[in-house]
């Protein structure tokens, strides 16, 4: 696709640009704006033609559906069909980090949910987010404001390199709060399956029903029936190749050590003792919040280091949210990992 489009850049959204923004979503023009997680790509979701425009920007498959982001949980029943258990996990979680998959109603269009007969939505708690889709009063279509392939953006100036000439406006919301993607889960009866992990652990979610089963996709590769079409795809992948270390402090250092020509991910404790030629600390080891903060900061920055082939990651705890730092990682790694 032509990078042809004048965007406006608006680096201090205000009352009065937050405003026009909504104007030109509900007109059928392509918004990026920040939310509690990664940006997010946005258009009508009521219009198919403004939605189609989302996957020509992001070159995205179009098989792999949308979000539909809300300003209240409430305005779920205007799209799709709720339930006790719906409303259950919005007054736990929403606004915040969780997506719900429910059965759509007739005013959803196929370009949203790829043809499905059910959507996603979600409710952010990012400020100037949540102000645009009160604003707009439509369920804006958005899916994470990258080329597709390449790791979420976090930052501004990552969507900037991925997104100016191809988006009509970009509003700047500085880092992300927490840098990962929201948790998906899907309703079963009184069970929830877990489709993505996110910032609302598995304990969270068990507080919600007794019955949390892990979906597939979350520890394994894609097998032919990823519940969430999304997860099959090589995703987060940097250019150069990455490997996870499943090892010890020490086998890990060793191990790079005798590597001099790669790239590492490693925690803070590691990068005194580690001699590669760039070495990126995604935070301290025991502190998943902020690893899953960094993590896709750290994969975009090794695409400026041309001469890196291979980066090796270590291997983070899969606790909390670590699940989801856990998650995107395999998936940047293509599902490499040594075992030392
Ligand atoms: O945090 C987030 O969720 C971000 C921000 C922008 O809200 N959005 C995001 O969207 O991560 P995206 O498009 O990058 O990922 C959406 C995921 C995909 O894996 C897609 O397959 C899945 O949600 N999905 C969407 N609709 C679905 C449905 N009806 N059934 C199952 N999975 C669905
Ligand atoms: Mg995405």
């Amino acid at each position: 696709m032509l990078k042809n489009i004048d965007t406006q850049i608006i680096m201090t959204p205000d009352a009065d640009s937050i405003s026009r923004a909504a104007e030109t979503v509900k007109n059928g023009g392509l918004v990026v704006f920040p939310t509690e997680t990664v940006y997010g790509l946005g258009a009508n979701g009521l219009d198919g033609n403004a939605v189609k425009k989302i996957y020509a920007a992001k070159g995205r498959p179009s098989d792999n559906p949308l979000i539909l982001h809300l300003a209240s949980p409430e305005q779920a029943e205007r799209y799709c069909y709720t339930n006790d258990i719906y409303y259950e996990l919005a007054k736990r979680f929403m606004p915040g980090p969780l997506t719900v998959i429910l059965k759509k109603k007739d005013c959803i269009g196929d370009e949203v949910t790829a043809g499905l007969d059910t959507v996603a939505v979600r409710v952010p708690s990012n400020d100037i987010a949540h102000r645009l889709l009160a604003l707009a009063d439509i369920p804006i279509a958005a899916p994470s404001a990258n080329l597709s392939g390449r790791p979420s953006p976090t930052r501004v100036e990552h969507v900037i390199e991925d997104m100016n000439g191809r988006v009509d406006v970009i509003l700047n919301g500085d880092e992300c709060l927490y840098g990962v993607e929201s948790t998906i889960v899907k309703i079963d009866d009184d069970a929830l399956i877990l489709l993505r992990p996110g910032a609302v652990t598995i304990e969270d979610l068990k507080t919600v029903s007794s019955s949390v089963i892990i979906g597939g996709s979350v520890f394994e590769q894609y097998n032919g029936i990823a519940e969430a079409p999304g997860m099959k795809y090589r995703h987060y992948a940097p250019k150069a190749r990455v490997i996870i270390l499943d090892a010890s402090d020490e086998a890990f250092i060793d191990y790079v050590n005798s590597r001099p020509d790669a790239g590492v991910i490693c925690f803070d404790e590691d990068t005194d003792n580690i001699e590669c030629k760039k070495v990126i600390s995604v935070g301290e080891k025991d502190n998943s919040e902020e690893q899953a903060r960094a993590l896709f900061s750290a994969l975009r920055e090794f695409d400026s280091f041309d001469e890196i082939a291979v980066i090796y990651a270590r291997m983070p705890s899969r606790d909390g949210i670590g699940l989801a730092v856990y998650n995107r990682l395999i998936k940047a790694a293509g599902f490499a990992v040594i075992k030392i």
